[in-house]
Protein backbone atom coordinates (compact mmCIF):
# COMPACT_ATOMS: atom_id res chain seq x y z
CA UNK A 1 0.00 0.00 0.00
CA UNK A 2 1.42 3.25 -0.70
CA UNK A 3 1.25 6.32 1.57
CA UNK A 4 2.77 10.30 0.73
CA UNK A 5 6.37 9.30 1.83
CA UNK A 6 6.36 5.60 2.92
CA UNK A 7 5.05 2.25 1.94
CA UNK A 8 4.05 -0.76 3.82
CA UNK A 9 5.81 -4.14 3.04
CA UNK A 10 3.45 -7.50 4.65
CA UNK A 11 5.03 -8.39 7.41
CA UNK A 12 2.71 -11.28 9.01
CA UNK A 13 -0.53 -12.36 6.70
CA UNK A 14 -4.23 -12.31 8.09
CA UNK A 15 -3.86 -16.20 7.08
CA UNK A 16 -0.87 -16.86 9.62
CA UNK A 17 -2.55 -14.33 12.21
CA UNK A 18 -5.90 -16.29 12.05
CA UNK A 19 -3.59 -19.49 12.88
CA UNK A 20 -1.57 -18.19 15.31
CA UNK A 21 -4.88 -16.31 17.30
CA UNK A 22 -7.07 -19.44 17.46
CA UNK A 23 -3.88 -21.84 18.71
CA UNK A 24 -3.27 -18.96 21.51
CA UNK A 25 -7.05 -18.82 22.18
CA UNK A 26 -6.90 -23.09 22.69
CA UNK A 27 -3.65 -22.86 25.42
CA UNK A 28 -5.48 -19.81 27.27
CA UNK A 29 -8.33 -21.66 27.19
CA UNK A 30 -6.20 -24.56 28.48
CA UNK A 31 -4.59 -22.72 31.29
CA UNK A 32 -7.83 -21.08 32.87
CA UNK A 33 -9.95 -23.97 32.18
CA UNK A 34 -12.86 -24.11 35.14
CA UNK A 35 -12.55 -20.51 35.75
CA UNK A 36 -16.08 -19.13 36.67
CA UNK A 37 -14.78 -16.25 34.84
CA UNK A 38 -11.87 -14.94 32.84
CA UNK A 39 -12.17 -10.93 32.65
CA UNK A 40 -10.33 -10.57 29.07
CA UNK A 41 -8.76 -6.52 29.67
CA UNK A 42 -7.94 -5.07 26.19
CA UNK A 43 -5.64 -2.10 25.66
CA UNK A 44 -6.83 0.70 23.89
CA UNK A 45 -6.64 1.12 21.02
CA UNK A 46 -4.12 -0.95 19.42
CA UNK A 47 -5.44 -4.45 20.28
CA UNK A 48 -8.68 -3.80 19.70
CA UNK A 49 -8.90 -6.17 16.64
CA UNK A 50 -6.78 -8.96 18.40
CA UNK A 51 -9.11 -9.10 21.23
CA UNK A 52 -12.12 -9.18 19.10
CA UNK A 53 -11.16 -12.32 17.45
CA UNK A 54 -9.16 -13.89 20.41
CA UNK A 55 -12.46 -13.51 22.76
CA UNK A 56 -14.44 -15.18 19.98
CA UNK A 57 -11.90 -18.38 19.83
CA UNK A 58 -11.76 -18.61 23.96
CA UNK A 59 -14.03 -21.80 25.06
CA UNK A 60 -14.53 -20.24 28.50
CA UNK A 61 -17.26 -17.72 30.24
CA UNK A 62 -15.28 -14.36 29.85
CA UNK A 63 -16.07 -10.55 30.33
CA UNK A 64 -14.61 -8.35 28.36
CA UNK A 65 -13.28 -4.76 29.43
CA UNK A 66 -10.77 -1.94 28.21
CA UNK A 67 -8.09 -0.04 29.87
CA UNK A 68 -6.31 3.07 27.74
CA UNK A 69 -3.13 4.07 28.59
CA UNK A 70 -0.95 6.90 27.29
CA UNK A 71 2.70 7.45 26.64
CA UNK A 72 4.38 11.01 25.49
CA UNK A 73 6.43 11.45 22.53
CA UNK A 74 5.53 11.47 18.85
CA UNK A 75 3.73 8.98 16.98
CA UNK A 76 7.03 6.28 16.71
CA UNK A 77 8.77 6.05 19.71
CA UNK A 78 7.51 4.92 23.32
CA UNK A 79 7.83 6.83 26.17
CA UNK A 80 8.49 5.79 29.27
CA UNK A 81 6.20 8.29 31.20
CA UNK A 82 2.46 6.05 30.90
CA UNK A 83 -0.56 7.64 31.79
CA UNK A 84 -3.93 5.81 32.62
CA UNK A 85 -6.81 7.67 30.52
CA UNK A 86 -9.32 5.12 30.51
CA UNK A 87 -9.70 2.37 33.56
CA UNK A 88 -11.50 -1.03 33.57
CA UNK A 89 -15.35 -0.58 34.77
CA UNK A 90 -15.32 -3.77 36.78
CA UNK A 91 -13.72 -5.07 40.28
CA UNK A 92 -10.93 -7.79 39.78
CA UNK A 93 -10.57 -9.01 43.11
CA UNK A 94 -10.20 -12.61 43.54
CA UNK A 95 -10.69 -12.65 39.60
CA UNK A 96 -8.41 -14.77 36.65
CA UNK A 97 -7.52 -11.52 34.67
CA UNK A 98 -5.84 -11.91 30.86
CA UNK A 99 -4.58 -8.71 29.51
CA UNK A 100 -4.35 -8.32 26.03
CA UNK A 101 -1.84 -6.08 24.57
CA UNK A 102 -1.07 -4.92 20.97
CA UNK A 103 3.11 -4.90 21.24
CA UNK A 104 5.72 -5.17 23.85
CA UNK A 105 8.28 -2.70 22.77
CA UNK A 106 9.98 -0.79 25.67
CA UNK A 107 8.14 -2.43 28.13
CA UNK A 108 6.81 0.28 29.88
CA UNK A 109 3.30 0.55 29.20
CA UNK A 110 2.45 -3.01 30.64
CA UNK A 111 4.75 -2.72 33.22
CA UNK A 112 2.46 0.06 34.44
CA UNK A 113 -0.77 -1.36 34.04
CA UNK A 114 0.28 -4.67 35.72
CA UNK A 115 1.45 -2.89 38.27
CA UNK A 116 -1.76 -1.36 39.02
CA UNK A 117 -4.09 -4.09 38.47
CA UNK A 118 -1.93 -6.14 40.91
CA UNK A 119 -2.88 -3.98 43.70
CA UNK A 120 -6.17 -4.90 43.15
CA UNK A 121 -5.71 -8.67 44.19
CA UNK A 122 -7.12 -10.37 41.21
CA UNK A 123 -6.32 -14.30 41.57
CA UNK A 124 -4.74 -14.81 38.17
CA UNK A 125 -3.20 -11.98 36.60
CA UNK A 126 -1.40 -13.02 32.82
CA UNK A 127 -0.83 -11.28 30.15
CA UNK A 128 -1.11 -12.06 25.83
CA UNK A 129 0.56 -10.09 23.37
CA UNK A 130 0.23 -10.14 20.04
CA UNK A 131 3.60 -9.34 19.21
CA UNK A 132 6.89 -8.77 21.05
CA UNK A 133 9.82 -6.65 20.08
CA UNK A 134 12.27 -8.65 22.76
CA UNK A 135 15.30 -6.39 21.57
CA UNK A 136 13.74 -3.18 22.48
CA UNK A 137 13.26 -4.07 26.44
CA UNK A 138 14.08 -1.59 28.93
CA UNK A 139 12.21 -2.97 31.98
CA UNK A 140 11.90 -6.61 32.79
CA UNK A 141 8.50 -8.03 32.07
CA UNK A 142 7.44 -11.02 29.79
CA UNK A 143 4.04 -11.52 28.05
CA UNK A 144 2.99 -15.35 29.11
CA UNK A 145 1.65 -15.60 25.11
CA UNK A 146 3.14 -14.24 22.59
CA UNK A 147 1.87 -14.27 19.05
CA UNK A 148 4.81 -13.31 17.42
CA UNK A 149 8.39 -12.41 18.30
CA UNK A 150 9.22 -9.83 15.85
CA UNK A 151 12.76 -7.35 15.24
CA UNK A 152 13.42 -3.82 15.95
CA UNK A 153 10.85 -2.25 13.29
CA UNK A 154 7.74 -0.23 13.54
CA UNK A 155 4.65 -2.17 12.54
CA UNK A 156 0.92 -1.22 11.77
CA UNK A 157 -2.13 -3.06 10.62
CA UNK A 158 -4.70 -5.50 13.01
CA UNK A 159 -5.18 -2.47 14.75
CA UNK A 160 -1.72 -1.01 15.23
CA UNK A 161 -1.67 2.27 13.80
CA UNK A 162 0.79 5.06 12.42
CA UNK A 163 -0.03 8.45 13.22
CA UNK A 164 -3.76 7.22 14.05
CA UNK A 165 -4.00 5.16 10.42
CA UNK A 166 -3.62 1.71 8.91
CA UNK A 167 -5.33 0.04 12.26
CA UNK A 168 -7.69 -1.34 9.62
CA UNK A 169 -5.15 -3.53 7.80
CA UNK A 170 -6.09 -6.99 7.77
CA UNK A 171 -2.61 -7.98 8.58
CA UNK A 172 0.87 -6.92 10.07
CA UNK A 173 3.09 -4.50 7.86
CA UNK A 174 6.50 -2.74 8.54
CA UNK A 175 6.39 1.14 7.80
CA UNK A 176 9.35 2.01 5.31
CA UNK A 177 9.81 5.16 4.20
CA UNK A 178 10.69 6.32 0.55
CA UNK A 179 11.86 9.87 -1.01
CA UNK A 180 8.70 12.20 -2.09
P1 LIG B 1 6.03 0.14 25.27
O1 LIG B 1 5.51 0.86 26.45
O2 LIG B 1 7.31 0.73 24.76
O3 LIG B 1 6.15 -1.34 25.45
O4 LIG B 1 5.05 0.46 24.11
C1 LIG B 1 3.98 -0.25 23.82
C2 LIG B 1 3.06 0.55 22.93
O5 LIG B 1 3.76 1.36 21.97
C3 LIG B 1 2.25 -0.42 22.13
O6 LIG B 1 1.09 -0.77 22.82
C4 LIG B 1 1.96 0.38 20.89
O7 LIG B 1 0.82 1.19 21.11
C5 LIG B 1 3.15 1.29 20.72
N1 LIG B 1 4.08 0.70 19.74
C6 LIG B 1 5.23 0.05 19.99
N2 LIG B 1 5.80 -0.40 18.86
C7 LIG B 1 4.98 -0.03 17.86
C8 LIG B 1 4.99 -0.23 16.43
O8 LIG B 1 5.90 -0.84 15.85
N3 LIG B 1 3.93 0.28 15.75
C9 LIG B 1 2.92 0.97 16.35
N4 LIG B 1 2.84 1.15 17.67
C10 LIG B 1 3.87 0.66 18.41
MG1 LIG C 1 -0.74 0.36 22.70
Amino acid sequence: MEHNNYVIDQMISAKSIAARVEALAHEISDYFKGTDKLVVVGLLRGSFVFIADLARELDLPVEIDFMETSSYGNAMESSKEVRILKDIRGEIEGRDVLVVEDIVDTGHTLKHVIDILKTRHPKRLKICALLDKPSRREVDITADWIGFEIPDKFVVGYGIDYAQRNRNLDHIGSVRFVEE
